[in-house]
């Protein structure tokens, strides 16, 4: 079949329940990544084949669209930070947000580049990845309790070619806090959002992401748990980043405060109170 009538094909087929952008930029992602075959080669060789396996195998990730599964599981990849990453259902697909509080990571590293890193809650490992490719100086380790998250984010950063001491861990466990040392930096985006707001999910999302990494039955349990844990293991000068529910940032920040820290809470391209920075007030 003529390839690109059949990129022509999906396309309408996809526009009848994606917007028209949203259909041509998942169109284009299927045939680069399944038949091999980009828009430009489209454009350009007008009458290139495409063959009858690859068109099942597109028939049926089209079906998987209409069941609402997310184009990166289909795919088993997601982009982040400029870096492709492998993904399955096992981890969360990473957000533009999670880029936003890893460049305040970055901004701040460049002061000093040689530091201490911990991050809470892996998943594909897209934080320290990014982190550990830019300043490859920094000593980055990663926790997470789903030995499949670790699974991946272990690939990734085979794959991208960066060393993370990855540890699988349960962080609400507070006796598996021996197991970790004191940091200069400790970034998180945990699970933050309350099971009684599962139903008002996407059914993409709902669905399909992993409960583990999203759902909390206490907005507020991961924070408290970063807090009294950075009490003993932030250093002196260090600093906690964290991606936060927009309607929680003020709780979390009013926690942090109660501890002894001093907070900012800053917004995301959005406009929402999505990240929480911490730290020990200067004597
Ligand atoms: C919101 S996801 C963030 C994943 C990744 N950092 C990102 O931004 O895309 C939260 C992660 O925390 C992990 N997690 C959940 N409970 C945990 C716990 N008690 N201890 C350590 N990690 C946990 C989940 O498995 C999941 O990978």
């Amino acid at each position: 079949m003529n390839a690109y009538s059949f990129f022509r094909e999906v396309l309408q087929k996809l526009k009848t329940k994606f917007s028209s952008g949203e259909a041509e930029n998942i169109t284009a992602m299927m045939f680069e990544k399944i038949a091999g075959i980009s828009k430009t080669d489209l454009i350009k060789v007008k009458n290139l084949e495409i063959n009858q396996p690859t068109i099942k195998q597109l028939e049926e990730s089209v079906d998987k669209l209409f069941l609402d599964v997310p184009i990166q599981y289909i795919l088993g990849e997601a982009w982040f930070y400029g870096n492709k990453f492998l993904v399955n259902p096992s981890v969360l697909i990473p957000r533009p947000e999670t880029e936003e509080l890893v460049e305040l990571v970055l901004k701040e590293l460049k002061s000093d580049a040689n530091k201490s890193i911990l991050d809470i809650g892996s998943g594909s490992g897209c934080i320290p990845i990014t982190i550990k490719k830019k300043f490859n100086q920094a000593k980055v380790t990663s926790v997470d309790i789903s030995e499949d998250a670790l699974e991946i984010a272990k690939q990734n950063a085979t794959i991208i070619g960066t060393f993370i001491n990855f540890q699988k861990l349960d962080f609400l466990e507070r006796e598996n806090w021996q197991l970790l040392g004191a940091f200069d930096i400790i970034v998180s985006n945990p699970p933050y959002i309350p099971f009684s707001e599962k139903e008002s999910l996407d059914k993409n999302v709902r669905d399909y992401e992993p409960e583990t990494a999203l759902f909390v039955d206490e907005p507020l349990i991961f924070y408290r748990a970063i807090a009294d844990f950075s009490t003993t293991n932030l250093l002196k000068e260090g600093k906690i980043f964290m991606e936060v529910h927009e309607n929680f940032s003020h709780s979390v920040s009013e926690h942090f405060v109660q501890k002894g820290f001093i907070t900012n809470v800053l917004k995301d391209i959005y406009g929402k109170d999505r990240f929480v920075v911490a730290q020990f007030p200067k004597v």
